[in-house]
């Protein structure tokens, strides 16, 4: 959407912050022993309490309140009784959600507890990226540029990135137009992101993959070549110099 009025302002302001608070509460929650249904009913309850909607559930039919992809799981896990958290995994949770039609969509990557994989370098690495990439948009930039940034920084550390996820625009529904901030630069996209417009802006930092594949569950992503995927993503508003990070209440680069 492009944000026109200051009640359009206000109300990605309220839902943004929602998300955001949520999905914070959820990382806080977490721990090993838990399962990702009972850390998804912990964050369900929190959007209910605000009168937001998941908005997975709301779009697509999801079977869950969030999205929690565990360890190679790359995006759209879903949470289950039989999934049991463990010290070390790398855990996803994406919340998106609305309220009084506005939508907003916040997500990140990070380990739980002590790191027995290590796999902190990849999350902060992730975290990084979206940071740097984030601070270089403003309306009239190419869309493809901010992708060339991703990547190159990815690769730059050592890594990859997941091609067929991406960012997006949000606002008055899930996923709108612009509907691929891809993580590489791809030379055929020609648009701009233009002043006052909402975007989801997502990083996908793989160590072996490149292209998500959709599991038999209709669901779960898993990379072609296996390995760990982080992502962190936040919403923001476009303007003619720093964007506004409307759902920045969870400080993921904290
Ligand atoms: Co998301
Ligand atoms: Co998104």
């Amino acid at each position: 959407m492009s944000i026109t009025t200051q009640a359009e302002m206000t109300g990605m302001k309220r839902i943004s912050e929602i998300v955001g608070i949520t999905l914070k509460k959820m990382r806080d929650h977490a721990r090993p022993g838990m399962s990702t249904k009972e850390l998804d009913d912990f964050g369900g309850n929190i959007l209910n309490s605000f009168g937001a909607k998941s908005a997975p559930r709301l779009t697509y039919g999801f079977p869950g309140w969030t999205c929690i992809s565990v360890n190679n799981e790359i995006a759209h896990g879903i949470p289950s009784q039989n999934k049991i958290l463990r010290e070390g995994d790398m855990v996803n949770i994406d919340v998106s959600a609305e309220l009084d039609g506005f939508w907003s969509d916040n997500g990140g990557s990070f380990v739980l507890g002590n790191d027995v994989y290590e796999h902190q370098r990849l999350v902060d690495t992730s975290k990084r990226i979206l940071y740097n990439a984030i601070t270089q948009i403003k309306g009239g930039v190419k869309i493809a540029d901010i992708g060339r940034l991703i990547e190159t920084q990815a690769k730059k550390a050592g890594y990859k990135v997941i091609k067929n996820l991406t960012g997006h625009g949000v606002g008055r529904s899930l996923h709108e137009e612009p509907h691929e901030i891809a993580c590489y630069y791809d030379r055929l996209n020609l648009k701009r992101f233009r002043k006052n417009s909402v975007v989801a802006i997502e990083t996908f930092i793989s160590t072996r993959s490149t292209t998500a594949v959709e599991q038999s569950d209709g669901w779960t992503f898993l990379g072609q070549h296996g390995g760990f995927t982080a992502q962190h993503e936040h919403t923001i508003v476009v303007t003619d110099d720093q964007p506004i990070i409307l759902t920045a209440a969870n400080k993921i680069w904290d």
